[in-house]
């Protein structure tokens, strides 16, 4: 296979398992662009890990708003091309979506209290907040006591209905790292992360600016380092008596190497108490060959190494595996 069909079929598995459903302009977009020769020229001038379908179409509607259609995306990157690739270039898809919370709370109530919680990859850190966020879970809706009326509420269908959380994990210590971490004060990283919103997705737009108001009122420390540094120190802060919480979501896909994810998930489990990973089963084939066939496009949510539920990867639906949510340590 060349390098264009390669990114080709990149772009058509973004669509097939990513978009479709969910946002019809980058369906068409990421289409047009496995068809065109002259875009996938472009991105055959990036480093492969650059060339990612979210990094494009953030990046040129950074540059130059959403193009209309195919051919509106060419003459983009006809015109734009080096300020789309300088902006790919110096910026990541580190897209921060505290919905994702809906799917880990159904653990952490759970789990014995109170809790400490350490994310990596945690971006700006929105998922280090799930007591201050609200949820509807079909006809089950929590709220944290003390909501205002700007509290985001995550709509998250769940099945069975009995799995969903009856009440908030009591979160006594927060922590995260990541390699770059986001500053939800900064305009401009602000700006980025909303421009990595999917162009129709408004009311998950939304929630993003109210759950950046909360991280910015309460900030976790987030530190700078990398995830395959050792993690031994991460709770080093965090009060006696509590849970070690250590959980990601959409973070190991960054690590290529099969081995290594490997290893770091054994030093992910090393670090903590409950390790809750949300991921594609791709990510995590080891974990994924425990659980039945993944239903298409969900992500796995795994507790200890062991499939719990499949996900939607922006948090709008878990699935129980099995009829419960059985959580081991
Ligand atoms: C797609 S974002 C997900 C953010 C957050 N976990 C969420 O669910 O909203 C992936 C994050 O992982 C971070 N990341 C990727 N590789 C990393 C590494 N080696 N060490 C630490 N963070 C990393 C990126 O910087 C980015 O912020």
């Amino acid at each position: 296979m060349t390098s264009l069909q390669a990114i080709a079929k990149r772009y058509r598995a973004f669509v097939d398992e990513q978009v479709r459903g969910r946002s019809p302009i980058y369906v068409e977009l990421g289409l047009a662009v496995a068809e065109t020769p002259e875009i996938l020229s472009f991105l055959a001038g990036l480093p492969v890990a650059k060339q990612q379908p979210n990094l494009l179409f953030a990046a040129v509607r950074h540059v130059c708003g959403v193009p209309g259609d195919g051919s509106a995306l060419a003459a983009a990157i006809r015109e734009h091309g080096d300020a789309i690739r300088a902006v790919m270039l110096s910026h990541s898809t580190q897209t921060n979506e505290p919905g994702r919370c809906a799917l880990l709370m159904p653990v952490l109530a759970q789990l014995p209290q109170p809790l400490a919680l350490f994310e990596i990859g945690t971006s700006a850190g929105l998922c280090l907040h799930p007591d201050r966020y609200g949820y509807d879970y079909g006809g089950n809706r929590l709220m944290p006591a003390d909501a205002g009326d700007d509290v985001p509420v995550f709509p998250c269908a769940i099945e069975p209905a009995s799995v969903a959380p009856q009440t908030y994990p009591t979160v006594a210590w927060r922590g995260g790292l990541d390699l770059n971490p986001l500053d939800p004060s900064d305009p401009d990283q602000v700006a980025w992360l909303q421009t990595l919103i999917w162009p129709e997705q408004t009311a998950r737009a939304d929630r993003l600016t109210a759950a950046l108001a909360i991280a910015r009122d309460k900030p976790a420390p987030i530190q700078q380092r990398s995830l395959l540094d050792p993690l031994d120190d991460i709770f080093a802060a965090a009060p006696a008596g509590t849970t070690r919480v250590l959980f990601h979501s959409s973070v190991l896909v960054y690590i290529e190497a099969l081995e290594e994810r490997r290893a770091v998930s054994d030093r992910i489990r090393a670090a903590c108490d409950v390790w809750i990973c949300n991921e594609s089963p791709r990510v995590l084939p080891w974990i994924a060959k425990k659980a039945p066939t993944a239903p298409h496009g969900m992500f796995m949510l795994s507790v200890n190494g062991r499939p719990v539920a499949w996900t939607d990867p922006h948090g709008a639906s878990l699935i129980a595996i099995g009829d419960r949510l059985g959580i081991r340590s």
